[in-house]
């Protein structure tokens, strides 16, 4: 059984913000501030940071500008902390493209003997400069010498939903 509980009617660029309370919570959400009036944070539970890190390739969607779609394996993806996931852009033309066209982003985390599946919804901010670049590109060529990365592409998280199969596929979790 699910219920929902309205943050606030609003935010201000007009989107709704829903907190999802399951029996067994698969989802945290914490609040930026002490008021309800914040725009909350949506966090990944340890079993979606744990599915995360057993899965070695990640489906990313972007859209253009105009809503063209596109879709690119990748494997440099690591969830930093339960709200943001980084992603190292080594080869990307048209991700990169459609990411500075409209800055959001979707993946899904599932793979053989993976438990659950989850796909997850952010907002996307590229570094190529900075403490946090630096430490990526460190990790890609420590990972394969010789491998650049070129830009660091930080997802802050804003949606998580549910995609196994069954009564609650589809349904927004947090
Ligand atoms: C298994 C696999 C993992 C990959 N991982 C990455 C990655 O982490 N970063 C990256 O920039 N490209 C990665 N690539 C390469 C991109 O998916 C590839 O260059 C793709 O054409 C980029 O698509 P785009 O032009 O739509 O951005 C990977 C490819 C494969 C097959």
């Amino acid at each position: 059984m699910q219920t929902l509980f309205r943050i606030r009617p609003s935010i201000p660029d007009g989107k709704s913000r829903w907190m999802s309370a399951v029996d067994t919570p698969a989802i945290s959400l914490i609040l930026s501030g002490s008021s309800t009036d914040k725009i909350p944070m949506v966090q990944m539970t340890p079993d979606i940071m744990e599915a995360f890190r057993s899965c070695k390739i990640f489906p990313l969607a972007t859209a253009s500008r105009d809503g063209e779609p596109n879709v690119a394996p990748m494997g440099a993806v690591f969830p930093r902390d339960p709200a943001t996931i980084w992603i190292g852009n080594q080869f990307m033309k048209t991700t990169i493209r459609n990411i500075m066209e409209n800055p959001r982003a979707c993946l899904y985390v599932w793979g053989p003997g993976i438990k659950g599946c989850y796909k997850i919804k952010g907002d996307v901010m590229i570094k190529t400069a900075g403490d946090e670049y630096e430490t990526m590109r460190r990790e890609v060529a420590k990972a394969k010498p010789g491998l650049v990365c070129r830009s660091l592409l930080v997802m802050r998280i804003t949606e998580i939903y549910e995609c196994m199969p069954g009564e609650h596929a589809g349904d927004r979790l947090v």
